[in-house]
């Protein structure tokens, strides 16, 4: 496929998944501000919206972000340290969203006297953010610590990045037991049943989070979008060319049906070149 082609599939992916992330900030908000009782932090039901508000912008759309932050193209003259740092960056603030919701949805339901950690709900996401947490130290351990051999770091590669897909998408299905497990406590009259306009507006708000995760994971996945090895950027920077993305598309894709072929220098020098 030509390398331009591939490129402007990419920028129609991200574009979509960047609407997606946008509407579900502004639908997370209305529900809050418009709907709800507004934010507060006085262990009122308006210090339980923090909740789904930080976990959507968070714990979903920052998390969603630092998955893809390798693949933009436009960060490919960057070190790969560099967008190391931002990675984990990206994902730690993601993380302390997720601590201070909690604090939130604790702190309400001790003032309101409301028992915690009773649903299914709650078990997994709080699995979630332990998990998470466990995934940021070890991403930290494993490829921010220089000392780590280099064969440890390759040999966790395929775990991490499992791992960080399967807590991504296990984020939004907890989000959406969360928003449903709240338009049923929340709704009296009329109910959740009877499709008030609150309903149908969170309802929408669980779709794009679902269409969100469905196109994080989309990019996340595709071979062909990731960024070149640090061997092919460079021969990509002495090149006049090099300023354009196409041909760095291109290239990449002519490395993967070489390794295809078994080039086994050169795959294991591009392994060296994922893990550090
Ligand atoms: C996205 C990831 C999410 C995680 C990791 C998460 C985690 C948690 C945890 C650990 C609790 C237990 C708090 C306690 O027992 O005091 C909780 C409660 C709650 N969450 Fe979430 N939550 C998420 C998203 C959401 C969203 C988007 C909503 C929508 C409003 C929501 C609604 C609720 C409700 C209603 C409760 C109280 C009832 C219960 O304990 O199940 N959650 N959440």
């Amino acid at each position: 496929m030509a390398a331009m082609e591939k490129y402007k599939q990419f920028v129609v992916t991200l574009t979509c998944a960047a609407v997606m992330a946008t509407m579900a900030v502004i639908f997370v908000l209305r529900w809050v501000l418009h709907f709800k009782e507004g934010l507060a932090w006085d262990g009122s039901p308006a210090e339980f919206n923090w909740h789904p508000l930080l976990l959507v912008c968070g714990f979903i759309v920052l998390q969603g972000l630092a998955i893809i932050v390798y693949r933009l193209p436009w960060s490919w003259q960057c070190s790969k340290l560099t967008m190391k740092f931002i990675h984990a960056g990206l994902n730690f603030v993601a993380f302390i969203f997720a601590v201070v919701s909690l604090v939130a949805v604790f702190d309400f339901h001790n003032a309101a006297k409301i028992p915690n950690m009773y649903s299914l709900h709650s078990w997994l996401g709080l699995t979630a953010v332990i998990l998470y947490c466990l995934q940021l130290v070890l991403g930290v351990a494993m490829y921010l610590i220089p000392f780590t051999p280099v064969a440890w770091r390759a040999a966790f590669m395929p775990i991490h990045v499992y791992s960080g897909l399967l807590l991504f998408a296990s984020v939004i299905a907890v989000a959406l037991m969360g928003i449903t497990e709240k338009l049923i406590f929340g709704l009296s009259n009329p109910k959740y049943k009877d499709s008030p306009p609150e309903a149908t507006f969170v309802n929408i708000l669980g779709v794009l989070l679902v269409v969100f995760g469905a196109l994080i994971l989309w990019i996340a996945t595709r071979p062909s979008w990731k960024r070149p090895s640090e061997q092919t950027l460079h021969t990509l920077h002495s090149d006049e060319e090099s300023t354009r993305v196409g041909p760095a598309l291109s290239e990449l894709s002519d490395e993967r049906e070489g390794e295809a072929f078994g080039e086994t220098r050169r795959r294991s020098n591009k392994l060296e070149d994922q893990v550090n």
